[in-house]
């Protein structure tokens, strides 16, 4: 007996020193030593075919020997456990240095051309316009001939452009959407198109090949320049400060007439000249006009019926002037230093 007992000993340290550090195979130890049809019990019953000395004697090595065991494997059991749920309560590994320095999360934030475009819509809004969207990829009918830029005059040549197959091309412009919105919508019709044009210009520091404008329609009956002239001052004062100036300069654009440039007082040196203005005092910020009777009969809209005013803003050139950017290509070069700056 005494014989059975050392070797069930023995063979539980052997085990026990291999299981250590997994609690599954622990518990496999529990019942393969202490569990009913285990090593120990089976000792158990066999205490009857012992003298009557000898069983109390047995019995009590029996129990002792339990209890270590017992006592071992629970030990070990609980060890484990704790730090188990320590490690994943703190989610981190064991040998963790809190003292290293976090790793930082970089958070986005919006680009300075979007919060321009944002801020724009959201004057154009406030008086009552709606923001559409048109593609970027257009017909050259919608590019050009619906907005009374035929084939042969010369004005294509300005809004000139990347052509695609099957005479599809990028809009060089976003006054094709006011083709498109009117072939949908009856008037009245008032809306701001925000979005990226093309145009095969060569980069420099004030060019771009692709950039962004915002396009303005307003269709109803009546219209006139007073109300171009009143909802343009309204948003030149609101965008760039109240004590901006505002003038009109005639100009040409095929889908217009009268067509005119608009120039708001230079916001750098407030009128008086530098550099910025080329001393001229004025800055120019957008074409405008009153939609062409052909561009109206175009879309089916009846222009003796209607009138109404465009414009397209250039959304590169206001973001320079607002923030004092030299250079166009800064927008688009995705360096961090500069975009972290807004
Ligand atoms: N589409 C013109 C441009 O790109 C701007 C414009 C829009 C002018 C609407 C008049 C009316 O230069």
């Amino acid at each position: 007996m005494e014989e059975i007992l050392k070797k069930i000993e023995q063979e539980f340290e052997q085990n026990f020193a291999d299981a250590q550090a997994q609690a599954g195979k622990l518990e496999e130890l529990k019942i393969k030593f202490l569990g009913r049809k285990g090593q120990l019990n089976t000792v158990f019953k066999s205490l009857s075919g012992l003298s009557q000395q000898d069983r109390p004697v047995f019995g009590k090595r029996i129990n002792e020997l339990k209890e270590k065991i017992e006592k071992k494997l629970n030990g070990r059991l609980t060890a484990l456990n704790e730090r188990v749920s320590k490690a994943s309560a703190d989610r981190r590994p064991e040998n963790f240095d809190i003292t290293l320095p976090a790793i930082k999360k970089d958070t986005g934030s919006v680009h300075p051309l979007t919060q321009v475009i944002d801020q724009i819509c959201g004057l154009f809004v406030e008086m009552g316009f709606m923001i559409v969207e048109g593609p970027e990829i257009e017909t050259e009918y919608h590019n050009f001939e619906a907005l009374n830029i035929p084939l042969e005059h010369p004005s294509r040549e300005a809004f000139d452009t990347f052509y695609l197959e099957n005479k599809y091309l990028l809009r060089s412009h976003t006054s094709p959407a006011q083709i498109r919105f009117m072939e949908e919508h009856k008037p009245p019709v008032q809306i701001v198109v925000p979005g990226k044009v093309y145009r095969p210009d060569a980069t420099d520091a004030s060019h771009s090949f692709m950039f962004h404008q915002i396009e303005g329609l307003l269709i109803d009956k009546g219209i006139t320049f007073a109300h171009l002239r009143g909802v343009l001052s309204v948003f030149a004062k609101k965008l760039f400060g109240e004590k901006t100036k505002m003038r009109f300069r005639p100009s040409f654009f095929p889908f217009t007439e009268p067509s005119a440039e608009v120039d708001i007082s230079c916001i750098i040196c407030a009128g008086r000249g530098c550099s910025v203005c080329g001393q001229s005092g004025w800055l120019e910020i957008l074409g405008s006009g009153l939609v062409h009777p052909k561009v109206l009969e175009a879309c089916n809209v009846n222009s003796r019926k209607y009138s109404g005013f465009a414009f397209g803003l250039g959304v590169e050139r206001v973001a320079m002037l607002k923030y004092g950017i030299d250079d166009i290509r800064l927008f688009f070069e995705n360096d961090l230093r500069f975009i972290k700056q807004f």
